[in-house]
């Protein structure tokens, strides 16, 4: 063991521990870096490193996890990212890692378990439109069930999923005041319009137009659900044209909600497009029709988080994509909770 660090820092709470998955180690690792900033600066006391645990897969797929050092009493904070493009694991494969995570300090007597997932697995499946799950809900009672008290993510897809803890608290972080500040700082755009890719980007892009003292405009963009990822019709509300755009969205899975807006918005009379997304998932065929956009000139830039990591080769190597780090808001909210501080100005 390192002498130089300590497994855990003694806050209001009760001494803090953070552990992470597999998956989840690489943001785990940037998010203890802030910590540590934030702890030199209050308590000079000595930096925190990961708990010791280990995520074992068996022959037949089965997982567990062991934890090998004691967290018993400790206010502990569990790191998984569940949709990662740098592991050949699935988001069942994540999310169960996670669940045994959970239920491992649980039965090694945590005090408290907060599960700290910027991917709220499943958040596009709250509510039913015909006979099928609503698996949201069976995410967050499954999360329950292991033994979380709180749940940490960002930018859920549905605020509703708040409503579907028993007895857990869900922190809804946003990644739009660190997404407005890189843009703000590395980019300049004339006449700037913010427009929602789909009605239920509204508020973010209200948001996004009142901080960044911009025009609104909204894409109303209708679902074929009985059909994958098919959009049925697109048409614009407001106007953009001969001006600069910023699109504000929540996540880009396949791409599709992107390059329809995309092209509707260059039809329009659009210059410049930016997309600005908290979870960039970049899932198949993403990254082909966002490199294609770029190259026909429809896309200016594609700015993500970290939430989802591509690792540094794939943000050198790909020209429409620039990264904004989410960790220190992780870090600094996981004190302020830690501390028995207020989160409020945080979640804003
Ligand atoms: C839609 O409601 C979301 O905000 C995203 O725009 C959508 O889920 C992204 O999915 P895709 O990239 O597959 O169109």
């Amino acid at each position: 063991m390192d002498s130089t660090t300590i497994v855990r820092t003694k806050g209001e709470r009760g001494a803090m521990s953070i552990m992470a998955c597999d998956s989840g180690r690489a943001f785990a690792t940037r998010i203890i870096q802030h910590l540590n900033e934030i702890i030199q600066n209050e308590t000079h006391s000595l930096p925190l490193r990961l708990i010791h645990s280990e995520e074992i897969t068996f022959s037949n797929g089965e997982v567990k996890t062991v934890i090998h050092e004691n967290v018993r009493g400790d206010d502990h904070y569990i790191v998984q990212c569940i949709d990662d493009p740098l592991s050949e694991k699935s988001v069942n494969d994540n999310l169960m890692a996670l669940l045994t995570a959970i239920n491992a300090a649980f039965q090694s007597d945590a005090d408290s378990i907060t599960a700290v997932i910027p991917q709220f697995p499943y958040s596009r499946q709250e509510r039913k439109k015909t006979r099928e799950c609503i698996t949201a809900k069976q995410v967050a009672q499954f999360i329950e069930v292991s033994g979380a008290n709180r749940v940490i993510t960002l930018d859920v897809h549905a605020e509703a999923i708040m409503g579907f803890f028993t007895t857990a608290k869900l922190e809804n972080l946003h990644a739009s005041n660190y997404i407005i500040k890189h843009f703000k700082e590395n980019y300049s755009a004339n006449d700037l319009v913010i427009t929602a890719a789909d009605v239920g980007g509204a508020e973010r892009a209200r948001y996004y137009s009142k901080t960044l003292h911009a025009h609104l405009a909204i894409v109303d963009k209708a679902r074929d659900y009985s059909k994958k990822s098919v959009i049925s019709s697109m048409r614009l509300v407001g106007d953009v044209d001969g001006k600069d755009v910023l699109i504000p969205d929540d996540m880009i899975s396949t791409g599709g909600t992107i390059i329809n807006a995309v092209k509707l918005l260059k039809d329009k009379g659009a210059q410049k497009i930016y997309v600005t997304c908290s979870l960039p998932f970049f899932n198949e065929p993403a990254v082909e029709l966002l490199s294609k956009a770029y190259e026909e000139g429809l896309i200016a830039k594609v700015i993500g988080t970290d939430a989802v990591f591509h690792g540094p080769e794939f943000v050198k190597n790909t020209p429409w994509y620039d990264e904004v780090t989410i960790a220190p808001l992780f870090a600094e909210v996981i004190y302020n909770i830690n501390q028995k501080r207020s989160v409020s100005e945080l979640l804003k």
